[in-house]
């Protein structure tokens, strides 16, 4: 549109603001701001923003919060973990793998991306200490490679998803403050990468967000991986018509945190300078063990708990962190979603989708120590 049409149509709305609001502002100062939000609008709409692991959980509600906001999106993912039903229409999408190096720096030098959102993964904790070379090279590997083309384009600000997993055990409630003694090879990984874009910062001027979130919970969450997230597990094995099967005595706590705590949050990040080259843990408060959480999908699921006790496997007992410094910043956008309201919703969902098929992990590298019943998958 040109700028003298604009203009008019901008002061036009302008009026109507004034008039319909009783804010006591003058159309003149609404058209200075309406100017602003246009210019801001039409400078994400001139750039592109690279969301990677898109079709996943977290990553399709980051990129749906984002073209909301205006941002044009290429959404990459490998599809490994997600589903390309799940990207958000309006997102170029693009299948491919963030270690593939050709595929990144094509990428950025086609798009010119001004911000990189990072959450591609594989996010099984667990199971990492038997998949060692593949997730460093997933995790680690494919996040220097974006690093790198970011540094090399410019990017104006990388965000990126790390996990509570950087922390290790004993070290409660989980301040940012705190030194990260991570136990197993994924948390290795995400503080590795942490570490990495600090030095990025330092030396090339590469702005970061990094987030921590922790036992994300919610709609478009992969129900069918057998060794990650207890929720989608729980609802697929009751629509199976399956135990529950829980590792140990259940007694092992964590804070669950529902995706609408979490994804506003992550997107919004780089339009807060006070977020910029930051660490935060992002997710809820409370903590709820196992055994109360698979009360709480029984009922929403309308079923009676039936629980199958399986040996226990080495993991940190209790987790939950501290989420001050993310209030500070954030705290307009945190809607503290209880409990029983974010599974009723995700069961809701569920439900529609019915369950999903769980293949084992086909590449263990690592069969010492092997939890039993991964073990029993692999030969079955
Ligand atoms: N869900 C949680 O509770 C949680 C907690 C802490 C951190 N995180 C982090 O948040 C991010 C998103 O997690 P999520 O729960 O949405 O997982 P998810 O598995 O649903 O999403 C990850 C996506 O990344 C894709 N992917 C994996 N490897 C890839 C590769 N090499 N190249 C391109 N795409 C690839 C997968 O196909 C999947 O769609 C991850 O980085 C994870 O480590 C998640």
């Amino acid at each position: 549109m040109h700028f003298r049409r604009r203009s008019k149509l901008l002061t036009l709305i302008a009026q109507v603001l004034s008039r319909r609001m009783s804010t006591g502002w003058s159309a003149g100062r609404l058209k200075i701001l309406a100017i602003g939000w246009g210019v801001n609008r039409l400078t994400l709409m001139s750039s592109k923003t690279l969301v990677t692991g898109a079709a996943g959980f977290i990553g399709s509600h980051v990129c749906r919060h984002l073209l909301a906001a205006g941002h044009r999106i290429v959404a990459l993912d490998d599809l490994s973990g997600g589903f390309q039903d799940q990207v958000p229409s309006g997102a170029e999408f693009v299948v491919g793998s963030v270690t593939d190096t050709k595929l990144i720096n094509r990428l950025f030098a086609e798009h010119k991306f001004e911000y990189v959102f990072h959450l591609a993964a594989y996010a099984a904790e667990g199971l990492s200490h038997f998949i060692k070379h593949f997730n460093y090279t997933n995790n680690l590997l494919g996040s220097v490679n974006l690093i790198n083309a970011a540094v090399n384009h410019e990017v104006k600000c990388f965000v990126f998803t790390s996990s509570i997993a950087v922390y290790g055990r004993n070290q409660l409630p989980m301040t940012e403050a705190a030194t990260p003694q991570p136990e197993d090879p994924y948390g290795i990984a995400k503080y590795a990468v942490e570490l990495d874009l600090k030095e990025a910062h330092e030396m090339f001027g590469l702005n970061y967000v990094i987030f921590r979130p922790h036992n994300v919970y919610g709609e478009n969450q992969n129900i069918g991986d057998r060794y990650r997230n207890v929720i989608g597990i729980f609802m697929n094995q009751i629509m199976q018509n399956q135990p529950m099967t829980v590792f140990g005595d259940g007694k092992q706590t964590r804070a669950f945190s529902h995706i609408d705590d979490v994804a506003p949050i992550i997107a919004a990040s780089i339009t807060r300078p006070a977020a910029y080259n930051q660490i935060f843990n992002v997710g809820a408060d409370k903590p709820y063990s196992v055994l109360e959480l698979a009360t709480v999908i029984a009922k929403a699921m309308g079923v009676t708990p039936n629980i199958k006790h399986l040996e226990a496997r080495n993991e940190v007992v209790d987790a939950y962190s501290s989420h001050e410094k993310v209030q500070s910043v954030f705290g307009d956008l945190i809607k503290n979603v209880s409990l029983e309201d974010g599974i009723n919703r995700m069961a809701a969902w569920a439900k529609r989708q019915g369950p999903r098929r769980s293949q084992p992990f086909s590449g263990i590298e690592v069969m010492k120590k092997l939890p039993p019943s991964w073990a029993a998958d692999l030969k079955a």
